[in-house]
């Protein structure tokens, strides 16, 4: 079908499901996730984006062998994406915290697996405490996840949170390049700059809270009147038009949800599509303050800016320049 975007290729040569469940703040318990996870499954999701920070691999490992021993889906028809916490990115460290993602997802290998944020935390601190920032060292991190690609336990490497300047400088000093930034990306946060760079470069950029996170923000965005009025003139849901904007737009989205009727409204965005003229009007909606209460960047990274113990005195470092 001329719409359908259930792919998209990334550098490696590997497709990446152009929907994925979200899992950031799923309860752990096999009441959260896990119950997300498979109703996910078996509506007809591939891809589902993990990350050891987020404390639930290991449930969401239980629901996975349960259904490949059910034989609802086989490992190689699912992509499967973990992340390395700021905590692990030494050279020593990273392949040990690999190892513990794969015994928890219960998996030989993930098919991605990104550098969850170019910031470095002390080694088992579990709280952000400005104390706890180191200087980071991508270059030997990226050296360790690329040994990790050679090891075959993940099919291909990327990065999360990097600016087109943090992208950049890895992309001149890459052996392998990265193959994807996973990045906040929505309709209120559309990062036309990074777009463009990634493409030029080749590199696959996928949306984290695409829908902008109406459980946090009690559903203000997805109220705005650009996508209430797309949505009703294609009959469909407000959330389903924000998605399928990412996908028309070249990326991937990762929509979280534990509600199995929103998750399948979630997945239905692949064979239809926003007509030219109506996404056009996208491209005008405000990105620095349509939000009375809130910035539109949703997630900042404050805890990681500090004026004497970061290396990130300022927001404006972090992100280079792009908040
Ligand atoms: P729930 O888990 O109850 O469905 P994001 O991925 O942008 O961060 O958004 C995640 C939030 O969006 C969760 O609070 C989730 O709540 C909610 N959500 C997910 N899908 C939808 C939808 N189709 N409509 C409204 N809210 C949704």
């Amino acid at each position: 079908m001329a719409n359908e975007i259930l792919y998209f290729e990334l550098n490696t040569g590997v497709k990446i499901p152009s929907v994925g469940l979200g899992t950031w703040q799923s309860a752990p318990g096999l009441v959260g996730v896990g119950q997300a996870v498979k109703a996910a499954i078996k509506n007809g999701y591939r891809h589902i984006d993990c990350a050891r920070f987020y404390g639930n691999e290991k449930e969401i490992g239980l629901v996975l062998k349960e259904l490949f021993d059910d034989g609802v889906v086989k490992r190689e028809e699912l992509f499967i994406t973990s992340k390395l916490w700021c905590t692990d990115n030494s050279p020593e460290d990273a392949p040990l915290a690999l190892d513990k993602t794969l015994e928890e997802l219960q998996l030989e290998y993930v098919d991605l697996y990104l550098i969850h944020w170019p910031v470095r935390i002390k080694k088992g601190s579990g709280e952000f405490k400005p104390e706890n920032l180191v200087a980071t060292d991508v270059s030997n991190t990226w050296k360790a996840m690329e040994a990790l690609h050679d090891s075959g336990k993940t099919r291909a490497i990327g990065v999360s949170n990097f600016s087109v300047k943090k992208l950049g400088h890895l992309l001149e000093i890459a052996r392998i390049p990265p193959a994807v930034d996973q990045v906040e990306c929505h309709p209120f946060w559309q990062q036309a700059k990074l777009h463009e760079f990634c493409k030029s470069k080749g590199v696959h950029l996928s949306g984290y809270s695409p829908l902008a996170s109406p459980g946090w923000l009690k559903n203000e965005f997805l109220h705005h009147p650009v996508l209430v009025a797309t949505a009703e003139k294609l009959g469909k849901t407000t959330a389903q038009v924000a998605l399928r904007w990412g996908l028309q737009t070249g990326h991937s989205v990762l929509p979280k949800s534990s509600n199995e009727s929103r998750i399948k409204e979630n997945f239905d965005v692949l064979n239809w599509s926003i007509p030219d003229h109506l996404l056009a009007n996208f491209s005008g909606i405000e990105q620095a303050s349509y939000s009375y209460s809130n910035p539109t960047k949703l997630v900042r990274g404050s805890e990681f800016v500090h004026e004497t113990l970061s290396e990130y005195k300022t927001l404006e470092q972090l992100w280079d320049g792009e908040i």
